[in-house]
């Protein structure tokens, strides 16, 4: 498994909805390991949607997409299911924290059973919430935090569980530059030789801290040289 370097393979995938609606034309590019890559491209040109079927989120309508060794046009719901619990975190635009858990328990939501032998959970999620600047609220609410606190958290919970593929849409949008800075730093040092972490930004200091970078116009996704 380690030997596997392109994490995601897309070959003029496509996912249409509707006659008319544009939603990812073409994508054609690769996602090795040990990378970080900015998703950039105007308002309603296909970044969430592309975000959406590397997270199997959204089944692809044609083309090829390989997503950690699975074919994303015929994976079982099951294998699906698997993959988004051990391998792929996704952090969305709107956080989804869950209001009557603590931060604490919000970010241990993120952690799966097999993971908790690795390291004693507490101290892994303790080492994260240090991270992102959140260990004086481990035990607020959510609806205590900030907008940002919040993001902060979700983020906390989506990399807790160190996935292969970190899939984040605008993680940044709702955050001032310090705490923005503290989240692109968190992302970006997740990365290692067996995953990737994959950014939507419109934030084009943040897509230049990216090693590589996909850009989506008009429904076509392809990789540029930044
Ligand atoms: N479920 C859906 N059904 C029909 N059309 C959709 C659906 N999801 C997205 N689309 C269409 O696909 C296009 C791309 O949408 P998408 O959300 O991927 O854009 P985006 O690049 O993420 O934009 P933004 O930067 O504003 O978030 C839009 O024209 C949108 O209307
Ligand atoms: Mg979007």
């Amino acid at each position: 498994m380690d030997e596997l370097t392109a994490l995601v393979t897309a070959e003029n995938a496509r996912r249409v909805f509707e006659p008319g609606e544009q939603g990812v034309k073409s994508a054609t590019f690769t996602i090795e390991a040990n990378t970080s890559v900015a998703i950039v491209g105007p308002s309603g040109s296909g970044k969430t949607t592309l975000l959406s079927m590397l997270g199997m989120l959204e089944t692809p309508t044609g083309g090829k997409l390989d997503i950690l060794g699975r074919d994303a046009l015929s994976v079982s719901p099951r294998a699906v299911a698997h993959a988004r619990r051990a391998e792929i975190s996704f952090i969305f635009q709107a956080f989804h924290l869950i209001p009557h858990l603590t931060v604490e328990e919000n970010v241990t939501l993120g952690l799966h059973r097999q993971e908790e032998k690795k390291v004693p959970r507490q101290a892994q999620v303790a080492a994260h919430l240090a991270a992102l600047g959140l260990t004086n609220h481990s035990d607020a609410y959510p609806r205590t935090l900030s907008g940002g606190e919040q993001q902060r958290v979700a983020i906390a919970r989506a990399l807790v569980r160190e996935p292969r593929l970190l899939l984040c849409d605008e993680p940044t949008g709702n955050l001032d530059s310090a705490n923005g800075a503290i989240v692109v730093d968190a992302l970006l040092s997740s990365v290692s030789p067996t995953t990737a972490v994959v950014i939507v930004t419109h934030d084009e200091e943040l897509a230049a801290r990216c090693m590589r970078r996909i850009r989506v116009k008009d429904g076509l996704a392809e990789s540029v040289v930044s």
